[in-house]
């Protein structure tokens, strides 16, 4: 009988695990649950007799994969998948999946909260501005890009986006405006929504350079990746620019130093929360049983990200 591991040291509500148990159990599988771990040794451990494994952000390196000695499918129960080592999965053969837009919504509602609460400087007592009228910029019209904008529109924002692996028609259909390259997003608008995933071309890619072009006043809002931000360039322009501001749901290695030079600009939640709603984790984690159910049963191998 098949095992099928949920790993998560940011643990699913527990709806959203009794849901994944029950897909797991009705398919005729086995259940196994590792919740709130802080030794990755613990993780070694539990997948060493797994069939399947769901995580989050968990980390899945090469010594997790070759210890599961019966692992064919890992499924990360979100969008972003810098956290499974990819390489090692396709050196074992084990198919690598990620659950995408099952938990958009509840990113992107995320993103407009951080945009107001900077609008409203952190809601600290004050004379704040409003979102309404303002240039939003959608940095990767994905998933969450797509609603962000939307709700922006919703706001009355003028929204534009930048993404060169999205047609222009999907975006202006959509009644955003499409620009051609990253430097006129910046430099067009008041707020900039990041939604690029980390890898090896993106990683460090928004610095002093892209951050000085924003116009007077601006926020960069970042529920992607902390990766992609250069926190040398962001300290060096923000030190500049006195009126630059950054919201994240990923703390920067540098926040303290960030929130201690530049007070009343800077926001971190303390732990990703943008896809921490019992939606998003109902979505995300029933959608990773049912993609386990469909490989071991049928082989589908839909969402698979190490082709
Ligand atoms: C994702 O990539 O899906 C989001 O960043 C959410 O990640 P999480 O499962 O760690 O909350």
């Amino acid at each position: 009988m098949a095992k099928v591991l949920v790993a998560t040291e940011k643990p699913f509500a527990k709806v959203a695990v009794e849901g994944i148990k029950k897909i797991v159990e009705g398919a005729g599988f086995t259940f196994a649950l590792l919740e709130k771990y802080t030794d990755p040794n613990d993780l070694v451990k539990a997948v060493a007799d797994a069939d399947a494994l769901i995580v989050r952000s968990d980390k899945v390196t090469k010594e997790v994969i070759e210890a599961g000695k019966n692992l064919k499918i890992v499924v990360r129960a979100g969008a972003g998948y810098d956290n499974l080592d990819l390489a090692a999965c396709s050196a074992k053969g084990v198919v690598a999946m990620n659950t995408p837009g099952q938990n958009s919504n509840a990113v992107a509602e995320l993103a407009i909260g951080m945009m107001i609460f900077s609008a409203r400087g952190l809601f600290q007592p004050g004379t704040g501005t409003e979102i309404m009228g303002k240039k939003l910029g959608i940095h990767a019209y994905g998933n969450v890009g797509k609603y962000v904008a939307k709700y922006g529109k919703g706001f009355g924002m003028e929204v534009y986006a930048f993404d060169p692996f999205v047609s222009k028609d999907v975006i202006e259909k959509d009644g955003v405006k499409v620009v051609d390259t990253i430097e006129e997003l910046y430099s067009k608008c008041d707020y900039v929504s990041l939604h690029i995933p980390a890898n090896d071309k993106t990683k460090k890619s928004i610095g002093y350079d892209i951050l000085t072009k924003m116009p007077k006043g601006a926020a960069l809002i970042n529920t992607a990746r902390k990766e992609v931000i250069d926190e040398e360039g962001m300290k060096k322009a923000f030190a500049e620019r006195a009126d630059l501001k950054y919201a994240t749901d990923i703390m920067a290695d540098c926040h303290a130093e960030l929130v201690e030079k530049f007070p009343g600009r800077v926001f971190s939640t303390p732990k990703k929360m943008g896809a921490e709603t019992a939606e998003a984790n109902i979505n995300a984690g029933l959608a990773s049983a049912n993609q386990i159910v469909g490989f071991i049963k049928n082989g589908d191998k839909t969402f698979q990200v190490n082709k």
